[in-house]
């Protein structure tokens, strides 16, 4: 059921050229010349994208790639799903823009968001993951009449002027003495590279620590750090954040911009610790690649006054129509559990593989289709994956990076991926793995 939702076209990859090819260079050369010199991901890639379907990516040269990239674990179900595809054209034939005036599919919307909530949630739009993460830290600000946000080294919330100083990674940490200083940053408790004996306890004893002897309006955490990794935190990390911030009430944000809709085989990650938190920033899956995001917050804490936050595209209708579609699919299909079964089936893999080849020095992690590799040499120095990403590309599986020192390979397929690509992805994977021991 599931499968043939994803059109993917099955004898991928298919290389004819070796990438870049003569009309991709030919692209990208133009985009150098127009385009800023702050672009990252055809640093990366260094392809031109014709077309998309499913799970399967087609360049101008007509080479076709396994994509385990989902545009950044956005297209959670697929390119050019036909599900995702007539909510927008049904939406397209009523009304594609009017702020905030309601209309039919954004009150549906929120009734169907809230039945995926464990919380009574109030709901306020915005229109990326950045943005979400402002207006969720000014309503605990707001609220608590507080000032500092405790976040983690290795988090990632964004890298606007109103998010940068959340977000720890190496690319942008220059940038954070410029904005906002008022953050409290704490490590993650990653445990293949934790200072700490007991890294999980040790954690939760800094952040009550600091909670006890500043001005804390809030905490902001991922359930899974993302780009700080794939760092999947010990059980009871969660949890243990909730106790302590309902402790001193102080509102727990949990950031599912990556982790959420569905990603980890949860609609929500925090679902998989069973706790309530006071504030969730979504985006990215929800609307499979229309901006849109929001923020759901207790309704406790609805005591905004009018036009706290805004912003002209904030709850785009196209957005709406999809985020509607796409929780409506994740309920009422069996893919969440196909991301669990699959997922682990995928991490056994990835593991037996870097075992062959980097007898122990490798980290595999990972929650459903949300899963890290993180390559080290003998004294665990971090190995810099960018070769891997190239050795891939030209054997047809698009696959990005994550972790604060480029370390970590991350898959994050389309979650409705058809197992024969997952297989062949993998093979891939191997043979990409056997070759490219530059830095072992
Ligand atoms: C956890 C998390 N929060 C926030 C953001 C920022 O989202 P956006 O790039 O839409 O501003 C990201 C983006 O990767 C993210 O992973």
């Amino acid at each position: 059921m599931t499968e043939n939702l994803d059109n993917s076209i099955l004898d991928a990859p298919r290389i004819v050229v070796k990438p870049p090819g003569p009309k991709s260079l030919e692209i990208l050369k133009q985009q150098e010349e127009l385009e800023t010199s702050a672009l990252n991901y055809p640093k990366y890639f260094r392809i031109a994208v014709k077309e998309a379907k499913g799970s399967t990516i087609i360049d101008v040269d007509d080479n076709i790639y396994i994509d385990w990239f989902a545009g950044i674990a956005v297209v959670n179900l697929g390119h050019n799903n036909p599900i995702i595809r007539k909510a927008i054209e049904t939406q397209l034939d009523k009304i594609w823009h009017y702020l905030e005036i309601p209309t039919e599919i954004r009150i549906e919307f929120m009734k169907t968001l809230r039945k995926t909530l464990n919380f009574d949630a109030k709901f306020l739009f915005t229109t990326t993951g950045a943005d979400a993460v402002e207006a969720a830290v000014k309503i605990a600000r707001w609220n608590t009449g507080k000032r500092y946000i405790i976040a983690f080294n290795e988090a990632y919330h964004g890298v606007t002027a109103g998010t940068v100083g959340l977000s720890n990674s190496t690319n942008h940490r220059k940038f954070q003495p410029y904005y906002d200083n008022n953050v409290i940053r704490l490590p993650y408790p990653y445990e293949y590279r934790c200072p700490f004996r007991d890294c999980l306890n040790e954690v939760l004893s800094l952040v009550e620590h600091e909670i006890k002897i500043n001005d804390v309006a809030g905490l902001i955490v991922e359930p899974i750090a993302g780009e700080g990794g794939y760092i999947v935190p010990p059980k009871g990390f969660l949890k243990g954040l909730r106790e302590i911030t309902t402790e001193y009430n102080i509102p727990l944000i949990v950031d599912e911009v990556q982790t959420g809709v569905g990603r980890t085989g949860k609609i929500w990650a925090y679902e998989w610790e069973g706790i309530k938190p006071d504030i969730v920033t979504i985006a990215k899956a929800i609307g499979e690649g229309i901006p849109i995001s929001l923020v759901a917050y207790n309704k406790d804490l609805d005591k905004l006054p009018q036009a706290f936050h805004l912003g002209t595209y904030r709850g785009n209708p196209l957005g709406i129509a999809v985020g509607n579609a796409t929780l409506n699919y994740l309920m009422n299909s069996n893919i969440l559990d196909r991301v669990v079964s699959l997922g682990e089936y995928a991490k056994k893999r990835f593991d037996e593989i870097m075992e062959n080849y980097y007898k122990g020095k490798y980290d595999v992690r990972g929650l459903g289709f949300m899963i890290g590799v993180e390559f080290s040499n003998e004294r665990k120095d971090p190995i810099n994956v960018k070769p891997y990403i190239e050795t891939l590309l030209e054997k047809g599986v698009i696959m990005y990076k994550a972790g604060i020192y480029d370390n970590v390979l991350r898959f994050m397929a389309p979650l409705t991926i058809p197992k024969q690509l997952l297989d062949r992805g993998l093979e891939k994977f191997e043979e990409a793995v056997k070759e490219e021991p530059r830095n072992a």
